[in-house]
């Protein structure tokens, strides 16, 4: 009862406004309306001390900016507002979704072409669908003999694990013991060089190019491999990943599977009638002909904006076929060219284009996704600022 008295009574002054001020007096002889504020009104005062304290904030702003340059190589409004980091970063638009809780996949039987995996539902980009610890390791440099390493392994593994490793499949070997031959055909690489089998990963099939639709990669951190979806898949889609770099003509990405797998490519890519192939083998050695220039730049031998034209130009090839495999890479290398040339508005821009990408093909908690995140903060903190010619490099358009 008291408290509602007290805001009745709080609420109760009302101030003759014309007191205050004039407000909006007519004049009768002119017919015009004139607002006069006079010295000895609170409303006065209140507009200097505000007018005073925007002043003093915008100078406040605007040292804290010149400072945050001077620090970070990059002109930025407001950046000592706290959570001002976060909030950039949130405005890179595009988040990873998370890991559904739901089976995105299942491994089934494909007619005349053995097993493979085929998506359950629908799956976002950037989602992780599969982690998967390995049921074999093999190290790089072995004091041992190769052969009785693995079969003491195998030795070691479970029934389920045994089944799972002889249920692989591989290129036809003469030896009985086919253990050499799945290791090679299914084994990819982790961490120092060496090399293991993941029995469920391995059964993603391959697709060139533009036809592969998810992309693995193994983390030091778990010893897992971890696989993530590179666009958006369709329910009842196969699941593809890249066997090699077929960022190269048609006969040579078929040759090559052809001896190291056992099989022939018959991709979308590799379907292609001949006219659209000729096409895109010309497209993707294109692709490859342009990395080979952008590592002139590491040699000194480009400018940065030759790099950065070399890394636009991969890109558009890459947006054409479908190819969006590496582009977190690719960005990284624009991420080094443009601090290097002390250009801190591209490096930023590059930053969040790497941190996108790696986050889509890595995980958004990977180290790289970090280390893109840290040049974009602050591209002066790179550790290459400054060591080439001072140039505009340019951004991604
Ligand atoms: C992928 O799917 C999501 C969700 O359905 C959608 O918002 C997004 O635009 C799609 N992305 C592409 C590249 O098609």
């Amino acid at each position: 009862m008291s408290r509602q008295r007290k805001a009745n009574t709080k609420a109760t002054p009302k101030q003759d406004p014309a007191r205050t001020f004039s407000a909006a007096s007519t004049s009768p002889a002119s017919g015009r309306s004139t607002t006069r504020v006079t010295w000895n009104t609170p409303l006065f005062y209140a507009i200097i001390l505000s007018l005073g304290f925007s002043l003093y904030q915008f100078w406040q702003g605007q040292s804290a900016a010149r400072a945050y340059q001077e620090e970070c190589g990059v002109r930025l409004e407001v950046p000592s507002a706290p959570g001002f980091n976060e909030a950039v970063i949130s405005q890179l638009g595009w988040r990873p979704p998370k890991l559904s809780e739901e089976r995105l996949f299942e491994v089934v039987d494909l007619p005349g072409r053995g097993k493979g995996i085929v998506a359950l539902q629908d799956i976002e980009m950037g989602s992780l669908i599969l982690h998967e610890s390995p049921v074999l390791v093999v190290p790089r440099s072995l004091n041992v003999d190769p052969v009785s390493f693995v079969a003491h392994q195998i030795s070691t593994l479970s029934e389920a694990e045994r089944e799972a490793f002889y249920g692989l499949s591989y290129v036809p070997a003469d030896a009985p013991d086919v253990s050499p031959a799945i290791i090679s055909t299914n084994a990819v690489a982790v961490g120092n060089g060496g090399i293991g089998v993941f029995p469920t990963m391995a059964r993603l099939n391959h697709g060139c190019a533009g036809a592969f639709n998810v992309v693995y990669s193994f983390r030091e951190a778990t010893g897992e491999i971890v696989v993530h979806a590179l666009r958006n898949i369709t329910k009842g889609e196969e699941l593809l990943t890249t066997y090699t770099d077929t960022k190269r003509p048609r006969h040579e990405r078929q040759a090559y599977l052809s001896s190291q797998y056992g099989f022939e490519c018959s991709c979308a890519v590799c379907s292609l009638p001949p006219s659209q192939s000729e096409h895109s083998d010309k497209q993707l050695t294109k692709m490859s002909t342009l990395y080979g220039e952008l590592a002139a730049w590491g040699a000194a031998e480009l400018s940065g904006s030759q790099a950065l034209r070399l890394v636009r130009a991969i890109w558009a090839l890459g947006e054409q076929e479908g190819y969006h495999s590496e582009r977190g890479q690719l960005a990284a290398d624009a991420v080094t060219v443009a601090p290097s040339h002390s250009d801190g508005e591209a490096a930023r821009e590059w930053a969040a284009e790497a941190m996108r990408w790696f986050a889509v093909e890595l995980g958004e908690e990977h180290p790289r996704v970090r280390e893109m995140q840290k040049v974009f903060v602050c591209p002066k903190r790179s550790g290459v600022w400054g060591t080439r010619q001072t140039e505009r490099v340019g951004g991604v358009h």
